[in-house]
């Protein structure tokens, strides 16, 4: 059970809902409903034995905001109830939980398994950061789970995953995951930032470490950037002794937000997946597309398995435009209410075009081999009336058909 440090409320709500809305920063001196934003760099000692406690880890308290504030507690406490941790880390960015997580717990000569369909950023983190300090890795195929075990070495430490991945929307059987890393004594790390801790719970299949992108659903309204770390007080010790000294703090401002937005994270997600799943089911089979896929849908080579792990098919959906790369740009050029930007998880459907932006650093090859074509399209589906996407989506499509624009 998840000892709440900071909050008031109690860890043991039956439902996600209330763990996600009841617990709240103890705040006694003005009797607030809701949790005000501490906007303080540091905090006050009653008395010289307290602060020595304090630094000395007998005692909870916030100190100083690059380790500890009480906007910055509130997001995790919540997140741990709703994640099924014992303890986390709010970090200012999802680059710096997926960072920290790993840079806490890895030394020199230790060796990362890692499935090949991660985000760009991450797989940056492996191929060009992590080397310089000599930790490597090996990339496995999402899809090739029997071939996982050849790629291990004596120095493997960790196991790095997305499911689903950004932006392929592959899958992987997390139940069996946890007994393949259990079985390697392998830490196993799960970027959860598509699914949400609403759709799936990692650490409940054997997950030691959860990490969020909270700028994506978790925000879901498009305006900050920040991250989490969560998991066994044991590892989060060792990645909390790393950030308090290196400092990838989230801001109090962005904390308040983050946490105030897992109240409504429940009803935003199922109407994310509802319009998500209308708009994957009526454009498969459209005209202008080689494929569409989405997890839930019939056609996902592992909908089985999204089905097993997942509550909802999640709120993105990718597919493949006729014409290529050339054709997805007249796409995006051509819509007219949907934003074209590199960001998801908004309440306003986004567009992205993962071959020339999010994944334009893996080589031509590279890209293929995790399932983004020149002609992918990513789409986040948005909170709008799903009548309103679709429009837009399909003119735009009808649009950028350049035998029809010649004709
Ligand atoms: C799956 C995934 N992980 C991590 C990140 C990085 O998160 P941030 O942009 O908050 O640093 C992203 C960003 O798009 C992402 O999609």
């Amino acid at each position: 059970m998840k000892k709440l440090y900071y909050c008031s409320g109690m860890s043991d709500y039956k439902h996600f809902e209330s763990k996600g809305i009841r617990t709240q920063s103890n705040n006694e001196l003005h009797r607030e409903h809701s949790t005000p934003i501490f906007m303080t760099s540091s905090f006050t000692f009653e008395n010289a034995e307290q602060a020595r406690a304090m630094f000395a880890d007998e005692i909870d308290g916030s100190i100083y905001t690059r380790f500890t504030n009480p906007n910055n507690n509130e997001f995790i406490d919540k997140l741990c109830l709703l994640e099924e941790t014992e303890a986390g880390i709010a970090t200012a960015s999802g680059m710096a939980a997926m960072f920290s997580s790993m840079a806490g717990l890895l030394k020199t000569g230790d060796h990362v398994l890692a499935s090949r369909s991660v985000f760009g950023s991450t797989h940056q983190l492996f191929t060009q950061i992590f080397p310089k300090w000599g930790i490597g890795h090996t990339y496995v195929d999402i899809d090739k789970p029997e071939t996982w075990a050849r790629k291990i070495n004596s120095n493997t430490k960790m196991i790095f995953v997305e499911t689903p991945s950004n932006p392929g929307l592959d899958i992987i059987d997390l139940e069996w995951l946890g007994g393949f890393a259990a079985e390697h004594s392998l830490i196993l790390n799960v970027d959860n930032c598509f699914a949400t801790p609403f759709l799936q719970q990692p650490a409940k299949f054997g997950a030691h470490l959860v990490t969020h992108s909270a700028t994506k659903f978790i925000d879901g309204q498009g305006r900050t950037v920040g991250g989490a770390i969560l998991g066994s007080e044991e590892l989060i010790k060792d990645i909390r002794f790393f950030t308090r000294h290196t400092g990838p703090s989230l801001s109090p401002f962005n904390g308040w937000i983050l946490s105030k937005s897992l109240e409504t994270l429940p009803v935003r997600m199922e109407k994310h997946c509802e319009n998500a799943l209308k708009i994957a089911e009526y454009l498969e089979g459209h005209e202008e597309l080689v494929s569409v896929k989405y997890p839930f849908l019939p056609s996902h080579p592992q909908q089985q398995l999204a089905k097993k792990q997942m509550r909802y098919g999640g709120g993105l959906v990718t597919f493949v435009v006729s014409g290529g790369y050339q054709r997805a740009g007249r796409f995006l050029n051509n819509l007219k209410m949907l934003s074209h930007t590199a960001n998801l998880g908004d309440t306003r459907t986004t567009v992205t075009h993962p071959s020339s932006t999010t994944h334009s650093k893996l080589t031509e090859e590279e890209q293929l081999r995790v399932g983004i074509d020149p002609g992918l399209v990513r789409i986040s589906v948005g909170l709008e009336n799903v009548n309103d996407i679709l429009e837009d989506i399909v003119g735009a499509l009808e649009a950028s058909n350049e035998k029809k624009i010649l004709n």
